[in-house]
């Protein structure tokens, strides 16, 4: 019997600010998840849950196997627990493995030092179970992550590769593009559904429209990727099964408003080509315009958008006027909401209201900010509201 067979310890780790919206999507997957610890929300499942995971979480980074848990306060300590699992029934002997550390609250904290003890450790053990002095690894990949909180480490086995935010249609980047995740999870924090329009202004590479079209048509967001799991050994084939799960469950039909302009032409070029490769295109009206000259007829919508960043686009001098006329459009249209995603600090001031509700998040590294502002809902319709 394979380590891959019967019930696994799962994990994902996620980005700050964004964990309660992965926690309800493994929960609408039926799973139980507990509570998110330092950026990791651990679940239970088997092998055909490491590929639904993958293929149908839209903002976790990666899904692990959590392979042994001991506690750990000292390089003896870590040695000797990682020497003392079977690494040999995970990774084959030419296997190609890599090791990596986190570590929060605990007295081991140098990550290069983890991570070279977790080498060698595992090494030996391998090197003593296959009775050979010298690993080859040239084999399949293998990732390894040693993760210590409160001086106890857990072992975890990455089995997505590529962060699960490489869905597979963005190639090219664009002037300053999101990653994937941060956007479905600021789609999903949103009052927007499928029923009611959604305009991108800054759209830039497309990434907030391709999101949700994804979204609104239950596309999954992993099924037109590989995994590192599918290169297991031993383990169970179950990838195709979930992909065609996936696809079972897709609804290309259905009728939406999803709009993404955006001032510079090549942006919108970038953005046509990516939702065509994610295969949105016919949900998705791109067109090149200043946010200035946005205007539309539809009520009940939502603006979402990642704002030019002083830091990173526009200078200060620019930005302003800009989040002004930003602020004047959403002034326009009294029945829409509006979710802004910026860095700069004095947002409000020059948007011109203060937000109804604030999220911190991260964007690379750097701090940003949702500001959230809540327009009235739709009205009941055949008695019944439309949301
Ligand atoms: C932070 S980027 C958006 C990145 C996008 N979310 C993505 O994932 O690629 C901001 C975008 O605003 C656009 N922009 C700047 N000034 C604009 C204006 N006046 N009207 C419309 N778009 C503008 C830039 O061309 C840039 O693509």
């Amino acid at each position: 019997m394979s380590i891959f067979d019967g019930k696994l310890d799962l994990s994902v780790t996620v980005a700050s600010g964004i964990e309660a919206v992965t926690k309800r999507e493994l929960e609408s997957l039926g799973y139980e998840p507990g509570p998110a610890i330092f950026g990791r929300i651990g679940f239970k499942g088997d092998f055909s849950d490491v590929a639904r995971a993958n293929i149908f979480l839209r903002t976790a980074n990666h899904v692990y196997i959590n392979l042994c848990e001991f506690p750990a306060d000292t390089f003896d300590a870590l040695f000797d627990g990682l020497i003392g699992y079977r690494f040999e029934d995970v990774l084959p002997e030419n296997a190609k493995f890599t090791v990596d550390a986190k570590s929060n609250k605990s007295k081991l904290y140098a990550l290069s030092a983890i991570q070279k003890v977790g080498k060698k450790a595992i090494a030996e053990r391998l090197m003593r179970a296959y009775k050979t002095g010298t690993l080859s690894e040239t084999g399949a990949e293998y990732h390894i992550e040693i993760n210590i909180v409160n001086d106890v480490a857990t072992v975890c086995l990455d089995t997505s590769g590529e962060g699960l935010h490489k869905r597979g249609y963005r190639p090219i980047m664009g002037l300053a593009p999101m990653k994937e995740t941060l956007a479905a999870a600021i789609v999903t924090l949103s009052v927007w559904n499928a029923e009611r329009p959604l305009i991108d202004c800054f759209c830039g590479s497309g990434t907030i429209p391709i999101e949700a079209a994804l979204i609104a048509a239950n596309i999954a967001p992993g099924v037109n990727r590989n995994f590192a799991f599918e290169h297991f050994e031993n383990a169970p084939t179950v990838a195709d099964e979930v992909r065609k799960e996936a696809v079972q469950r897709e609804n290309r039909d259905v009728k939406v408003r999803i709009s993404g302009f955006d001032i510079d032409a090549d942006s919108i070029k970038t953005a046509m080509c990516h939702a065509e490769k994610a295969s949105v295109k016919d949900l998705i009206h791109f067109q090149r315009t200043d946010m200035r000259n946005v205007s539309t007829k539809n009520e009940y919508g939502v603006l979402i958008s990642n704002l030019p960043f002083g830091e990173r686009l526009l200078t200060e001098k620019e930005l302003q006027p800009l989040y002004r006329d930003f602020g004047k459009l959403f002034k326009s249209l009294p029945t829409w909401s509006c979710y802004a995603f910026t860095s700069y600090p004095d947002f409000e001031k020059y948007f011109g209201r203060r937000a109804d509700k604030t999220r911190k998040l991260y964007s690379s590294q750097l701090e940003c900010v949702l500001y959230q502002y809540l327009g009235p809902r739709p009205p009941k319709r055949d008695g019944k509201e439309r949301l």
